[in-house]
């Protein structure tokens, strides 16, 4: 096998980023560079995402986002074997700009090209810290999306369940805007449950009495953001530290089902992977690491810096895919939904028609 050296652009929320990753032939992979720009302060003052801001705000630095990557890894275009870019899901706007990019650096240098399933990323990402070996169970959970599935390999994966309604980095979002705490605000909320009693503030418990794997966070949210209103500001550290365990508990709880079922079909290989950038939040991994050991699961979380948006799980999704023979036309297009598992997707649709969220 082949050693692969891939640059990857990343454009399909509010972070614009490009990396270079190196994956040998024995499946270690090396990130020779991974440069993020945060477009934070442009949205922050209206509280979220604006799609038309993020887009062109991706237009305006992806040249000098790739150039520093390029620089920073220090191998000169020719150093490459291929290029990967996000191409969905997520705000379309912003995809068209690094999947653009990066047809234009395959064609120009003669360069393979990966259109990367985002969600592929996520799902790569715990690969960039540490040899975890296919197939895994995986729990991903983001801003956007908030599903267990099993990873076979790249491209390969069967839902088990998902969410019916919010995503558990949405609920960490909207819950943080109700009390007051600044975008983004899942590290907000965290910060201000640090010293919080967890126990303070009863909250709904969704979805009781099923046995599958399906998430649902609205009742909490909507919960959680009234008694965000009536309460004093001083019990918010209380406030915050509940709803943090009231999302990390139905993360556990639908893991720890997930586990029992992935077990019986995989006894050899049990490997649990959390991703996305709720896996930042240091409660939440506390609580999936507990539920693995129990179950007799390896626990793996990416380091910090892979769990939220970057370039790198991009380009390592690429290499991997550049490795099994892999790759994409230069017609490969920008697509706002994508699920990883199609057929799961199509047989039991996550959201209602007008109700998709930016990244279902
Ligand atoms: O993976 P990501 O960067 O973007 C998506 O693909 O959605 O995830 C962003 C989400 C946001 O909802 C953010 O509030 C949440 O991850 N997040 C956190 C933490 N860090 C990021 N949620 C809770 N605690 C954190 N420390
Ligand atoms: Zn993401």
């Amino acid at each position: 096998m082949t050693t692969h050296t891939v640059l990857g652009l990343e454009t399909s929320c509010d972070e614009t980023a490009a990396a270079v990753v190196r994956l040998d032939g024995e499946g270690r992979s090396e990130v020779l560079s991974s440069v993020i720009a945060s477009q934070i302060a442009q949205h922050a003052p209206f509280g979220g995402v604006v799609p038309e801001i993020a887009a062109r705000a991706h237009v305006e630095s992806i040249d000098a986002i790739a150039a520093e990557a390029m620089g920073q890894a220090g191998i000169g275009y020719e150093g490459l074997t291929g290029v990967a870019a996000t191409a969905g899901p997520g705000l379309v706007g912003g995809v068209m700009v690094g999947l653009s990019f990066g047809k234009a650096v395959a064609l120009a240098r003669g360069l393979p090209l990966v259109a990367v399933n985002h969600l592929e990323g996520h799902a790569v990402s715990a690969r960039l810290g540490a040899a975890v070996a296919y197939p895994f169970l995986l729990l991903l959970v983001s801003g956007g999306h908030c599903q267990l599935l099993e990873v076979e390999g790249v491209g390969a994966c069967r839902r088990l369940g998902s969410t019916i309604d919010d995503a558990a980095g949405e609920a960490f979002d909207k819950i943080a805007k109700a009390m007051g705490l600044p975008y983004p605000g899942g590290p907000a909320l965290e910060k201000r449950a640090e010293g919080g009693d967890a126990s303070r503030f009863p909250l709904p418990r969704s979805l009781l009495g099923r046995e599958d794997c399906d998430f649902s966070f609205s009742g909490l949210k909507t919960a959680a953001a009234r008694m965000a209103e009536k309460v004093d500001k001083a019990d918010h550290g209380d406030l915050a530290a509940s709803v943090q365990e009231a999302i990390a508990r139905q993360l556990a709880e639908r893991s720890d089902r997930a586990m029992a079922a992935y077990a019986e079909r995989h006894p050899g290989a049990r490997r649990f992977v959390v991703a996305g950038g709720v896996a930042a939040n240091r409660h939440v991994r506390a609580r999936l690491r507990a539920v693995a050991e129990t179950r007799g699961f390896s626990f793996t979380a990416p380091p910090l810096a892979y769990c939220t948006d970057n370039a790198a799980m991009i380009a390592l999704a690429g290499a991997e895919r550049l490795t099994l023979g892999i790759s994409d036309g230069l017609d490969a297009v920008a697509r706002p939904r994508w699920p990883l598992d199609q057929a799961a997707a199509l047989r039991s649709p996550t959201h209602a028609p007008g109700r998709k969220g930016p990244k279902s």
